[in-house]
């Protein structure tokens, strides 16, 4: 059997191995390198484990660096190695055309107050770092393997424990999936809704820009949902073949409407007999005010498949949510989970659970409620001050306000003069809008993005500086 070197870096390099194998192996280094696939930078394996690996005598290779480095393909460093050297190395382009906004999402501001992001400074790394540790200590080695498409249990039995505390959640982990996000949540349900014979699902409007879309990619329809300060009209809800509502009970988004008790025990009527009510509870643990109003779910677990998410809690980029499910659909969406990409990342699972077991997520949550309370706070008094005709609405919750207008104004310019001044907002009709007459002009406010306090109060200075001009 072949013995391979165990020390360096793997590299695939085709070497004829016959009479000039040196100048061979030269050829194909240059052509890696200039052909971009041995990047600049990149360490070479070490002469003895490449011609270990190769097959080749030792000084076959490093007579064939020593002729690069002259060249100036590689470059030897003293005690470091041999490096692919700037100069030679390809700046070829990637051959991708430039990916659409809507995909990679949109360019910098230098005050970003676009919603969507909490403030990513907040994300407690020395307690993940912990957490991490001491999960990867106690995981059974077949943690690592393949496993259940819902997720650890360890996560899913932490989660349920957590959502009954706080949100009110009938929550047994066998209903819970842990999924890729809010997104991956929504597009799981549809698929499943569509794969049962639905056509068409009633989405919330205005809500979250690309809701629709994630919706209509799995085939099914959308029925705009009109809004109003009471949250979603969930008394208009009907339509023979609209099988679930996509909601956001607890903080309409964006306009931050509480949906009301009337309106609660609308859905849940009209979901009875086999409809679904999704519950989007994205920033569930961000009341300022009063105690949060318990999740939808609570109420009818048969009837509510609610969709918690750590991007708000956490940061987005960690990609994980959850889904509580009525029994009836634990097996269709595993399945769908399965499918698509096997299961939620283990290690960062079990890190998650392990955060909200010894209780970090609980003081983590309580730190980011604080800062985001008092941002907000001090938003609605500056506003006051400095910028009298706008009005913000909504309730004191969450990472977002939207902030009404004077009649007449237009949001659109509005929005393009506050980039021009180096704020980024969202204009309301961005989100979309159910039909009928045209809301008042808004705009929505994400008050989380900006990293730390600096930059959070030269946003805000520099957004009433805008908003003053209305
Ligand atoms: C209304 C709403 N729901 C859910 C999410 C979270 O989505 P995800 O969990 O996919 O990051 C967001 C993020 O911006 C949101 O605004």
């Amino acid at each position: 059997m072949k013995s391979w070197a165990i020390a360096g870096i793997d590299l695939l390099l085709p070497v004829d191995r016959g009479p000039g194998v040196r100048r061979g192996l030269e050829a194909t280094l240059r052509d890696a390198v200039r052909g971009g696939r041995l990047p600049a930078g990149t360490r070479l394996p070490a002469s003895r484990s490449l011609a270990a690996d190769l097959g080749l005598a030792r000084n076959t290779v490093a007579d064939a660096f020593t002729q690069l480095v002259a060249e100036g393909w590689l470059e030897a460093r003293v005690g470091a190695g041999t490096f692919v050297a700037q100069a030679r190395a390809a700046s070829a382009p990637s051959g991708v055309p430039e990916l659409p906004s809507r995909v990679i999402g949109a360019g910098e501001a230098r005050h970003d107050l676009r919603p969507g992001s909490p403030d990513v400074s907040l994300f407690p790394r020395a307690a993940w770092l912990a957490a991490t540790r001491r999960a990867l200590a106690a995981a059974p080695h077949s943690a690592l393997g393949y496993g259940d498409p819902r997720g650890r249990p360890e996560l899913r039995g932490a989660l349920a424990a957590y959502l009954a505390r706080v949100r009110g959640v009938v929550a047994d982990p066998e209903h819970l999936i842990v999924c890729g996000g809010h997104v991956q949540a929504v597009t799981l349900l549809s698929r499943t809704l569509r794969a049962s014979g639905a056509a068409a699902v009633a989405v919330e409007s205005p809500a979250l820009p690309y809701l629709p879309t994630l919706v209509t990619r799995t085939g099914l329809r959308v029925e705009p949902l009109p809004v109003d300060d009471d949250g979603a009209r969930t008394d208009l809800l009907g339509g023979p073949d609209v099988a679930a509502a996509l909601l956001t009970p607890a903080h309409q988004f964006p306009t931050g409407a509480l949906l009301t008790p009337a309106r609660r025990a609308a859905a849940v009527d009209w979901a009875a007999g086999g409809r679904l009510l999704v519950e989007d509870d994205y920033d569930g643990e961000f009341r300022f005010d009063r105690r949060p109003v318990g999740a939808l779910q609570g109420l009818a677990a048969d009837r509510v498949a609610y969709v918690g998410t750590a991007s708000k809690s956490l940061a987005p980029g960690l990609r994980l949510g959850w889904l509580v499910l009525p029994a009836r659909l634990v097996g269709p969406v595993a399945e769908e989970k399965r499918y698509d990409d096997a299961q939620a990342p283990v290690i960062e699972q079990l890190a998650l659970a392990e955060l909200i077991g010894s209780g970090g997520y609980d003081r983590q949550v309580r730190r980011a409620r604080l800062v985001y309370a008092r941002r907000r706070a001090a938003l609605v008094v500056a506003l006051r001050d400095r910028a009298p005709h706008v009005t913000p609405v909504g309730k004191p919750a969450g990472l977002q306000v939207m902030v009404r207008l004077p009649d007449g104004t237009d949001e659109a310019a509005l929005v393009e003069e506050a980039l021009r001044q180096g704020v980024a907002l969202d204009a309301l009709a961005a989100y979309g809008s159910a039909g009928g007459a045209a809301p008042s002009p808004a705009v929505v406010v994400g008050y989380a993005t900006p990293s730390g306090p600096r930059a959070w109060q030269a946003a805000l200075d520099a957004l009433c500086t805008v908003l003053g001009q209305v």
